[in-house]
């Protein structure tokens, strides 16, 4: 049995820099037509100068065409006159995650900003926690969201990577949001990460959460909700700082991404919706038009490395149902 995907696009993804980047940039090119690469480098990328130089680096190391958007980090310098030429810009609150430290504190102050990126067609890209108790940032920042929502009506927000229910049903109820979601919060609760011995490398932010808040995000996964593009948030964080005292947030999905989506879609007999899920929407949503790449899964089982670059993948030493051909 096989399946071809065309265009995979991958709506969200860490590249990093560096070696990591020599790591991650052949993995997700293998098995995608494109990405949006995030921003949260140390410095970030905040100006459209360094999106350009980030993309260069990236595709240096892709090995095979690859549609890249660098979305731009909203520091508070970032004014209306840097927006030429800019499609996405990625909102981080100060401090809710890796790389967040060069975040906003005070959203209200970008009213002119949102206003010209509304005018111009920007996305606002947002991670949407507070810094509330854990399991409950997201919720807590649903209010917020509703502000930009109404607000700059014309203004496309994607709230990313959402985890939780609360988030769900905000989806449908304001024309301008919409949503990624990644494999892992649809494969994992907080059972997975923390009901047994903890797995460091299930650690995230946001934290997956519970079964309830699981089988929301699946609906809109299995029936490809028009307003949801697949972005895995794939985050490489060396072993030693997952696996340290303080460990870091992030997971390292790239490596099985499709494989692990199609095994997923099967077991709930969605795999009519794969291809919008992982490619359509997003090219409808972001506007973006990737070279026409077809990816062919095969079932066939793989068996996933322990470490790739000294970094632990999302499944590492299991056996996936498909492979990538
Ligand atoms: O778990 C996460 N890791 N969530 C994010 O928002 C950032 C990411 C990272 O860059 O490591
Ligand atoms: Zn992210």
């Amino acid at each position: 049995m096989e399946i071809k995907l065309v265009s995979p696009f991958d709506a969200h993804l860490h590249l990093r820099d560096g070696d990591l980047l020599k790591t991650a940039a052949p993995i997700s090119a293998r098995a995608f037509a494109g990405a949006i690469a995030m921003p949260n480098l140390t410095p970030p990328i905040a100006s459209l100068e360094a999106a350009n130089a980030y993309k260069a680096r990236i595709l240096a190391h892709c090995g095979e065409p690859f549609e890249l958007v660098a979305a731009i980090y909203l520091t508070p310098a970032l004014a209306a006159r840097d927006l030429e030429g800019v499609k996405i810009v990625k909102l981080y609150p100060i401090g809710v995650t890796t790389g967040a430290e060069s975040g906003v504190t005070d959203i209200d102050r970008y009213d002119r900003l949102f206003g010209a990126m509304s005018d111009r067609g920007a996305i606002l890209s947002v991670h949407g926690e507070t810094n509330g108790e854990v399991l409950a940032r997201e919720a807590q920042f649903a209010p917020i969201y509703e502000n930009l929502a109404k607000r700059y009506p014309r203004l496309k927000i994607v709230m990313e990577h959402i985890s939780s229910i609360a988030l769900v049903n905000l989806l449908d109820r304001y024309e301008n949001l919409f949503a990624t979601i990644t494999l892992h919060h649809l494969l994992y609760t907080l059972d997975d990460l923390l009901g047994g011995r903890l797995n460091p490398h299930l650690f995230c932010k946001p934290i997956v959460k519970t079964a309830a808040d699981r089988g929301a995000l699946r609906k809109l996964a299995f029936a490809a909700h028009p307003k949801v593009s697949f972005g895995s948030d794939s985050a490489p964080h060396l072993r030693a700082a997952k696996e340290g005292a303080s460990g870091a947030a992030g997971v390292f999905s790239a490596p099985v991404l499709l494989p692990a989506l199609a095994e997923l879609f099967e077991a709930h007999s969605a795999l009519g919706a794969l291809q919008a899920f992982v490619s359509d929407n997003a090219r409808r949503i972001y506007g973006v038009a990737p070279a026409e790449k077809i990816v062919t899964l095969i079932k066939r089982p793989t068996i996933v490395p322990d470490e790739i670059g000294g970094v632990v993948p999302l499944l590492a030493g299991e056996t996936i149902a498909w492979s990538l051909a």
